[in-house]
């Protein structure tokens, strides 16, 4: 079971590479393009390659240890983001109700709202010929004495519809991994929402009525406070100057890589071994004119990797500026990139925007 994990892992490492290549070159071809039909061809594809994606966010969630990448976020505005994608083009009725001040949450952002998405995904599944879906949120405090969580401050995410329902023999059955009831279905969609939660210290469970509709109750530990979520403003691209070294070996990423950045405004120089990376660090610092910024691949086979190189080119140089990247979005460092010497974490596969907008960021310090 835990080479299992390891191998589940390894092909989730090695996708996002893969899948770094395909988004970064068409989230660049996207900002390029002034939209018509090539920019609906591009959306498709990109839309395809982040079905890819949550596929190895299942990998991961499954392989031994899946450990979120944890960060404060807003609730109020990931819900938002996921109900707007799911209900574009569907004929179901959409209510999407939000309390006032919703808690943010501090956690792997992208796996809940994978999870939270997989159930409006089978909601409107479940109602072929119409109905209404409602996603809904709230503030809550849990006392002493409940049954399934320690006390504390929760949020409650509720999905229903009004669709066919689940009958009673299956409702128990309906987390289990291929557990599916659909001819085209994979059956793990509840699994994955079902893992990424407890992983999250949360709880699932779901009510059903067959017939008349399904009722999806989700309960994720808040952090007690609302936080302003990100204005549409700070994901404009924002262009910038300077040189930017690379650690990375995957030559499908390094050529993606190279193309964003110089878009971007910045110079790229690559290097494929951590030794090599901080040899290069020195010499440019000795000669007065040091990187803008380091991005460092974790893993780099046969050689010094970024995790290693990252706390080596810290101690010599603490004014730098270094962006830990991996596919292996599970691992440590990723989740607690800062008392590793990082500065920022940029998980693979990222898109155009992403890198802007860290770069961006890591500038504006
Ligand atoms: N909202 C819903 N209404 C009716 N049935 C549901 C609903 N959500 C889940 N199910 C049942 O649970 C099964 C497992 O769901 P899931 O893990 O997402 O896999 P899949 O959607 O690929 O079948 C579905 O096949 C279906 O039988
Ligand atoms: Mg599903």
């Amino acid at each position: 079971m835990e080479s299992l994990g390891a191998l589940a892992g390894g092909i989730a490492h090695d996708f996002n590479n893969m899948l770094t290549g395909i988004m970064a070159n068409l989230s660049l071809l996207s900002a390029r393009s002034g939209g018509g039909e090539n920019a609906d061809i591009i959306r498709d594809t990109l839309e395809a390659a982040r079905s890819a994606q949550l596929l190895t966010t299942h990998l991961l969630a499954f392989s031994k240890g899946g450990k979120p990448v944890k960060k404060e976020f807003s609730m109020e505005k990931s819900l938002a983001d996921i109900f707007t994608l799911a209900t574009r083009g569907t004929k179901a009725a959409h209510d999407l109700r939000l309390s006032e001040g919703l808690w943010s949450v501090e956690g792997d952002e992208g796996q809940i709202k994978q999870s939270i998405n997989n159930l409006l995904v089978n909601a409107l599944q479940a109602m072929p010929s119409g109905g209404t879906l409602t996603l809904a949120a709230e503030n809550t405090e849990l006392t002493a004495g409940g049954a399934v969580l320690p006390p504390g401050k929760y949020v409650r995410v509720t999905v229903a519809d009004t669709g066919i329902g689940i009958p009673k023999d299956y409702l128990a059955r309906v987390f289990e991994p291929y557990f599916t009831t659909k001819t085209q279905g994979h059956g793990l969609g509840l699994s994955m929402t079902w893992s990424v939660v407890k992983n999250h210290g949360g709880h699932v469970e779901a009510s059903s009525e067959p017939g008349k509709g399904t009722q999806f109750e989700v309960l994720l530990p808040a952090t007690g406070r609302n936080i302003k979520p990100e204005t549409a403003r700070d994901r404009e691209i924002v262009k910038g100057a300077g040189r930017i070294l690379m650690l990375e070996d995957e030559h499908i990423v390094i050529r993606a890589a190279r193309r964003m950045i110089s878009e971007l405004g910045y110079e790229c120089e690559v290097t494929e071994d951590g030794a090599e990376t901080l040899k290069r660090y020195d010499a440019e610092a000795a000669a007065g004119r040091p990187f803008t910024a380091v991005i460092m691949d974790l893993t780099i086979p046969g050689g010094m990797g970024g995790k290693e190189a990252g706390a080596e080119l810290r101690r010599r140089h603490p004014e730098a500026v270094i962006i830990v990247s991996s596919g292996y979005s599970d691992e440590p460092v990723m989740a607690d990139f800062k008392s590793f010497g990082f500065d920022a974490v940029l998980p693979k596969p990222y898109r155009y925007e992403d890198l802007a907008e860290t770069l961006s960021r890591l500038a504006r310090k």
